[in-house]
């Protein structure tokens, strides 16, 4: 099995390598009748382009969707709208430059990829990372525009909430300045500190992991499975499918183990609106494996880029022991451009529980039920 397909009902398949021709998806499962544009889908991938401030790789990607597939214009609605039948999408690579890797062609990058897909499939593509290069994830950040179209109202947000050992400040945070920092970050002081520390970072050769927020809004109680595909393991193993990601956490996460039991569980009450509420949200929405209406929370760490300038120890394909400096152009923090791609993976998410949902349970009887 390769497992390049993700999702059950909604599902999408990627394709393509760092300095291949295109890369792109195809998307299936998405429900007819759904008003798309490439502008939708584009908006999306113009978040994560890399060369967008020095804080990123200076690799100039324009990352312009073409939309193959899918979608037809809709005589009642005069609208561009899903057909229900596969969406084909295609990313063109225009800035490759494998030349900056020719001296790194036998060498494995340590903390990359090269060795272990080189011992498994006999092939080592140098150029970029191949297969196992972030450009793949255009493709998801592409496939999650498409998924934050398929749960009516639901709002998917993310932000760095620390780089390094840094921290932001939590009483600082504000949604609105995610997006006017390049950073992604929602503390505008920590944002400012970010930018002197990571020149620090790169003009040292050097690089720095950091750790995502991903909330979710208005999701429906009730999405998720119990037991073998819990909401929280379908997010944990969407999250940590994102290339250098090392750890993920759902609600209080690690933190939960400090707390006594009083304290963790998130205590009910009835709500003038017809749902209930919760006093707190140590559960980061997710009890059972189902939602339970609250914000669903979900953090991720994201480990340094491997590829730097400082020179390493590794060994070449060919048994002998070697140094290596990996010239190219990197991320200094792999973090920052992950924050779209965290926020498109646990849409993706969403919306396949939200079909599996309606596929199972349909119209099902709402909280609070009649007394009999
Ligand atoms: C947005 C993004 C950009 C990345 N860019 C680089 C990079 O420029 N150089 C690098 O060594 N790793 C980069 N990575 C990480 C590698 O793709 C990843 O470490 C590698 O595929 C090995 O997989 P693993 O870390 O998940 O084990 C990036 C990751 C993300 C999320």
């Amino acid at each position: 099995m390769s497992f390049n397909t993700f999702g059950h009902m909604f599902r999408f398949t990627s394709f393509g390598e760092s300095h291949g021709l295109a890369i792109g998806c195809v998307v299936d499962g998405v429900p007819p009748r759904i008003p798309l544009e490439a502008a939708d889908i584009q908006r999306e991938l113009d978040r994560r382009r890399p060369g967008q401030s020095r804080f990123t790789t200076q690799r100039q990607e324009p990352d312009a969707v073409k939309i193959l597939s899918g979608v037809f214009v809709n005589e009642a609605t005069g609208r561009q709208e899903t057909t229900g039948t596969p969406i084909a999408l295609l990313i063109e690579n225009v800035d490759q430059r494998s030349k900056d890797y020719s001296d790194i062609k036998d060498k494995y990058r340590p903390g990359h990829a090269g060795y272990t897909y080189d011992v498994k499939y006999g092939f080592h593509d140098y150029r970029g990372g191949g297969r196992a290069s972030a450009r793949e994830t255009a493709a998801r950040v592409a496939a999650g525009a498409i998924a934050r179209k398929i749960v009516p109202g639901v709002t998917v947000r993310a932000a760095l909430v620390q780089m390094g050992e840094h921290k932001i400040d939590r009483s600082r945070w504000d949604w609105d300045e995610v997006g006017r920092n390049p950073f992604f970050c929602p503390d505008a002081q920590a944002a400012k500190f970010f930018e002197g520390y990571l020149d620090g970072v790169r003009k040292s050769g050097s690089s720095v992991g950091a750790v995502i927020e991903v909330v979710a809004d208005n999701v429906p109680a009730g999405l998720g499975s119990p037991v073998y595909a819990k909401l929280d393991a379908e997010i944990a193993g969407a999250l940590m499918g994102i290339n250098a990601v090392k750890g993920v956490e759902i609600g209080d996460g690690f933190a939960a183990a400090t707390l006594r039991g009083e304290d963790n569980a998130d205590e009910m009450r009835a709500g003038n609106d017809g749902k209930p509420l919760f006093l707190s949200n140590h559960a980061g929405g997710i009890l059972g494996g189902i939602a339970s209406g609250q914000p669903i929370v979900a953090r991720f760490a994201v480990k340094p880029t491997s590829s730097i300038l400082t020179p390493r120890k590794t060994v070449d394909r060919y048994g002998a022991n070697a140094d290596v400096m990996t010239k190219g152009r990197h991320d200094p923090c792999v973090g920052i451009r992950a924050v779209p791609i965290g926020e498109a993976m646990v849409a993706c998410v969403l919306a396949d529980a939200f079909l599996m949902h309606r596929g199972q349970v349909g119209d099902a009887p709402t909280w609070p039920f009649a007394k009999r």
